[in-house]
């Protein structure tokens, strides 16, 4: 029987398949090593890194509600030291890359932490950019070009391997700042980051997250996920990682057929820890059905 090829690149880094896992919905990756092959992943996105351990908000943090979760942790994390010393050990027994999802509060501190990852087994990084910048009264890094030029310019002065711009769906125009990040230097974009959303208790008439606002996820930001990966993927040449809702191999062949090279699997981690494996093997059963032996066919192949 012929051999399936998935291998697709994101940048200079090779990937056995193009199902990643969403930075926060999947831990630092050695929390769901009983629940399935992480040798099976393409990549492991791992919870966001900050230059210093964080807390995050107070609790109530996160809020199911129709289609999908709110959630407003508030980027807690180990740190990266604490990352770099205690899980990539263990991740290093595994076959499969693992990219670091990074944030900052300046610019600076982004760049910090990419340099602390410089020398160590990560694969990539990745920026997540949908944080307050705080230098600048809190405007999002999202929808600042300038910022942006200067993380991405400054990251790849310290760190020699795959830069990826998380996007967020929060700014005027995802396109122009893909475009941008392009121009920039950036090697990939992802797509989408959680949609801003909030629960309110009509009891107390209290919102019901501490922080009042948190990010959407899940089925339904889905579609909307879908339209911004296929605008971004028609607006750059670099590869553009689909995310957003992502449950089964359907719903990750959509995006690769809208334009993504490769996808994550994010709040479906939490409905089932398996949920990434499975998109793995739902995709290679769809290849063979439909005698496609290249992954490379499927992507970027809307018709319209
Ligand atoms: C609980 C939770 C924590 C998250 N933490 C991060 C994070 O640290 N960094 C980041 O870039 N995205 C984070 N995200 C966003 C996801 O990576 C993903 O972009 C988003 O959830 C949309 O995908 P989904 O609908 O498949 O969950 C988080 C999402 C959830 C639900």
């Amino acid at each position: 029987m012929t051999k399936l090829n998935t291998t697709v690149k994101i940048g200079s880094l090779e990937l056995k398949n193009p199902v990643m896992t969403a930075s926060g919905t999947f831990g630092y990756g050695l929390e769901f090593e009983e629940y399935l092959d992480l040798n099976s992943l393409g990549d492991i996105v791992v919870k966001g890194l900050s230059l210093k351990p964080q807390k995050g908000n107070k609790p109530q943090r996160l809020v199911e509600v129709t289609g999908g979760i709110i959630n407003a942790i508030g980027l807690q994390n180990i740190g990266v030291e604490v990352f770099i010393n205690e899980k990539l050990p263990k991740l290093k027994k595994f076959k499969t890359p693992v990219i670091a999802n990074i944030y900052g509060t300046c610019a600076e501190e982004y760049i910090a932490v990419a340099a602390a990852l410089a020398n160590t087994a990560v694969a990539a990084v990745e920026v997540n950019i949908s944080c307050p910048n705080v230098k600048k009264g809190g405007i999002q890094f999202a929808s600042d070009k300038v910022v942006i030029n200067e993380i991405i310019t400054g990251i790849k002065k310290v760190f020699d391997r795959p830069v990826i711009i998380k996007l967020s769906p929060n700014t005027g125009n995802i396109e122009d700042i893909a475009r941008a990040c392009e121009e920039y230097g950036a090697d990939a974009v992802s797509a989408i980051n959680t949609l801003i959303g909030m629960a309110i208790d009509i009891e107390k008439r209290e919102p019901v997250l501490s922080n009042i606002y948190g990010g959407l996820s899940g089925p339904a930001i889905k579609p909307v996920a879908l339209a911004m990966v296929h605008k971004v993927s028609k607006a750059v040449n670099i590869p553009v990682i689909g995310i957003g809702g992502i449950m089964n191999e359907k719903d990750a062949l959509e995006f690769l057929i809208a334009g993504a090279t490769a996808i994550q699997v994010g709040s479906a981690n939490f409905v089932d820890p398996a949920a990434a494996g499975n998109v793995v093997k739902g995709i290679n059963k769809y290849m063979k059905a439909n005698k496609i032996y290249e992954v490379k066919k499927i992507i970027k192949t809307l018709k319209y």
